[in-house]
């Protein structure tokens, strides 16, 4: 790699394009959101303090939140203090029934950053679960990584576990497997295998590598089933295990890695 010398500027032919100078590669978002992405405040609370003209970049006061900075190579600070990235954090949650996963909600029902405390207020769901479905949620401020697992294009398997009112015959099982129409088109095949019944329904075990809104429970209702009870158990090889509803654990290092690298922007080494 070039390198100037020392405490001279280098010339840069015209045409030539500058090089970048090594590190992350640069990931400019307002500074609002940066605040946000710092895990200093949320998004919406930051707007007033920028306003406030307590928050300046690289040493000049910055009043408009909209402004571009990069929170890995910028020096960010709030009233003086330099607001250093996050740690990165990842875990687990056994989501309860009747909690909703957004962070705000309307209607004032219990949220999972109820559960979550003061420390957990800027890390963000992977995925959603409705509000009556329970079972394993992740939950990181590393946005990249989410955003590796949630993707469409990582197809990673998800478990659950569907109590159905009624036994399902072995048509409407090949059917779960095979793809169900739903109103916007044809589920992607899936894996479908009895789990336990009696006389009040039947346990089955379905495994989806897509994340379509509410899908296992429209799969189930276009072929004529309630779904009484819906818990996700694992996502990749990540299971749910002996944690119990409400219950919250940190993944373990192998855990993060086998459901996606960290990302080496997040590794906190690299953030000092
Ligand atoms: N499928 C559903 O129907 N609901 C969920 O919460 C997750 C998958």
């Amino acid at each position: 790699m070039d390198h100037a010398p020392h405490g001279k500027e280098k010339k840069v032919a015209k045409g030539e394009r500058l090089r970048r100078p090594a590190g992350p590669p640069e990931r400019k978002v307002s500074l609002a959101r940066a605040l946000s992405k710092l895990g200093f405040t949320s998004r919406s609370q930051a707007r007033p303090l920028i306003e406030s003209g307590r928050v300046s970049v690289n040493g000049r006061c910055i009043q408009n939140p909209e402004v571009r900075v990069d929170p890995d190579r910028e020096v960010i600070r709030v009233d003086d203090r330099v607001i250093r990235p996050a740690a990165p954090v990842y875990l687990m949650m056994h989501k309860p029934k009747g909690v909703v996963t957004t962070r705000l909600d309307e209607r004032d029902r219990k949220t999972v950053y109820d559960l979550l405390g003061e420390e957990g207020q800027w890390l963000f769901p992977v995925g959603r679960l409705d509000k009556e479905t329970s079972g394993l949620l992740l939950l990181t401020n590393d946005t990249q990584w989410g955003n590796r697992i949630a993707a469409p294009e990582s197809k990673m398997p998800k478990v659950y576990h569907v109590k159905l009112n009624r036994s399902i015959s072995e048509e409407d099982m090949a059917q779960l497997r095979s793809g169900v129409l739903l109103e916007e088109g044809k589920t992607a095949p899936a894996e479908a295998v009895r789990l336990r019944q009696n006389e009040k329904g039947e346990w089955i075990v379905l495994t989806l590598r897509e994340g379509r809104n509410r899908q296992v429970r429209r799969m189930c209702e276009a072929l004529g089933y309630q779904v009484e009870n819906l818990v996700r158990v694992r996502i990749g090889d990540v299971a749910l295990g002996p944690l119990s509803p409400g219950g919250i654990r940190p993944l373990t290092p192998g855990e993060v890695r086998r459901l996606a690298p960290p990302s080496k922007a997040s590794s906190p080494s690299k953030r000092e």
